[in-house]
């Protein structure tokens, strides 16, 4: 089969060139002095993961980074467009902005992420906050050091979006938030189209990264120290269908689990339409691979989950959760559910409600249903209040709660592997993370961060565990 999609390297030919003009630039404003950047992320982990690359671009263009945009010379807002909610928080941290140019007048201020492929917002945006001097979407992300570049030299504004060319860009530099757990993306895009989803409609058309290239970045992140490795995709499950050599997410996943260290390996988001015995027998029998899989349901009503265009239906979401039960010991199942979906009645709400008692997952990802221009579902007829669909939810939250907490409390007195991931404040208490991906406090020092650890469980919370560090 053609190769549908092609990848380039050309990254470090062409943009690099104007990094080293960015450099320049802010050298002879900064007269030695390092320039700062403050980048902020809102959304999936496919953004932070985009935001780690744009760091990286920046690191190497001599930025230092601050968590405050006070005193920064270049701020970035990468956004989210899933929800209303999401959106709103990016326009009231941006319109907080406005004094910054006052005291800083040559400080950029830039827009980009998931918002900016929507032409209505980015528009209205770049409309509303004249003291923004950069837009571009998530498809020019590979373009960002000549548009930078372009913005600064200039003094003009530069607003890039449309720019969908569904190639795969190669050779970005990154610069990731942490250094024992991280993300590598696998895949980018969507080709799914559940009616109520903007990320196809922001994100393009899926395409998959070459194994050699996943493979190749994972045994540098494992070489790096890093412990926790989620591999990304809107649906992995249909990873390597564009490929040339046409390859399973399931055997990309077990030649990452092949390779020689001490590590976890997660991943995320399945797709229950494309999830594979093979995929689960891999799981099943993998050295690396976490007890642990995000298995989005969203309904459990079959009338739903037609009009959301997910392609399964109950029973089968049900027979691949056996199926996990049966081949993974102590699996922790994590899902995202919508509630209030356009015409959904509270007979196929409570639908949804047995789903959640029959499945006992450990933790749910609960949305109350937000229309987005331009989606199937915002055309549809919605005629349940607010107030009706606020009830639902809190009652979903209720009997999930209940779920959680006597799934914690049934680990209490075992002893579990945990990933020491830092510390909670500064009075000895460590956060951990299972296997399952629970979060487990814990005394012990600081030196063991970024180790693994058998941990007996003490005490259960809701969600969270509390332990001991066995010697
Ligand atoms: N690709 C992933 C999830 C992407 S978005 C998947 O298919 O599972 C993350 C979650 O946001 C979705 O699983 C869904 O539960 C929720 N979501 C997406 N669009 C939404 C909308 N319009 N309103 C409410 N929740 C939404
Ligand atoms: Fe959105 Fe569906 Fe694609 Fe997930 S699979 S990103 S929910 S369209
Ligand atoms: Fe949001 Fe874009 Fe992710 S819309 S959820 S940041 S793909």
């Amino acid at each position: 089969m053609a190769e549908k999609f092609s990848t380039l390297n050309d990254f470090s030919e062409t943009q690099n060139e104007y990094l080293n003009l960015i450099y320049e630039i802010m050298e002879s404003r900064k007269y030695g002095e390092k320039p700062i950047a403050y980048v902020h992320t809102y959304g999936c982990q496919q953004n932070v993961a985009d935001g780690e690359r744009i760091k990286g671009m920046l690191a190497k263009a001599g930025f230092d980074f601050e968590d405050k945009p006070d005193n920064a010379d270049f701020i970035l807002f990468n956004t989210c467009a899933v929800r209303e909610h999401a959106e709103d928080r990016v326009f009231g941290n941006v319109g907080a902005l406005k004094n910054i140019k006052r005291r800083h007048p040559r400080a950029l201020v830039a827009l980009c992420g998931c918002m900016m492929e929507q032409k209505h917002i980015a528009d209205r945006m770049y409309k509303s906050f004249p003291f923004v001097g950069l837009v571009f979407g998530t498809h020019a992300l590979h373009q960002f050091p000549e548009l930078m570049y372009r913005a600064l030299s200039t003094g003009k504004r530069v607003y890039v979006r449309d720019n969908d060319d569904l190639l795969v860009h190669e050779g970005l530099p990154v610069k990731r938030d942490g250094s024992i757990k991280g993300w590598l993306p696998i895949m980018y895009g969507c080709n799914n189209f559940c009616t109520y989803c903007i990320v196809p409609h922001v994100r393009g058309r899926e395409r998959s990264r070459k194994r050699e290239i996943i493979l190749a970045e994972a045994k540098e992140m494992i070489n790096a120290g890093y412990k926790d490795i989620t591999l990304l995709g809107q649906n992995v499950n249909s990873y390597g269908k564009n490929l040339e050599n046409s390859v399973s997410f399931a055997q990309l996943l077990k030649e990452i689990d092949d390779i020689e260290g001490d590590y976890w390996l997660r991943f995320m988001t399945s797709h229950p339409k494309d999830c594979t015995r093979e995929l689960i027998d891999v799981i099943a029998d993998s050295k690396h691979v976490s007890k642990h899989l995000h298995l989005p349901f969203q309904s459990g009503s079959d009338r739903i989950l037609k009009l959301m265009n997910r392609h399964y239906d109950r029973k089968k979401y049900l027979d691949i959760v056996n199926y996990v039960k049966s081949r993974i010991e102590d699996v922790s199942l994590t899902s995202d559910v919508i509630v209030g979906f356009p015409g959904e009645t509270y007979e196929d709400f409570k639908q949804t409600l047995s789903l959640i008692k029959k499945v006992e997952f450990t933790s749910l990802f609960t949305f109350i249903y937000s229309p987005r221009v331009g989606t199937p579902a915002a055309e549809m007829d919605d005629p349940v209040s607010a107030e009706e669909k606020s009830k639902w939810f809190r009652e979903l939250l209720d009997v999930q709660e209940e779920i959680a907490s006597r799934r914690c409390s049934d680990t209490v007195g075992t002893v579990q592997k945990v990933l020491i991931e830092g510390e909670k404040g500064k009075d000895g208490i460590l956060n951990a993370r299972t296997s399952g991906n629970i979060i487990v406090e814990t005394e012990g020092s600081p030196e063991l961060i970024g180790t693994f650890q058998n941990v007996e469980i003490t005490k259960a919370g809701n969600w969270i565990l509390k332990g001991k560090i066995k010697e």
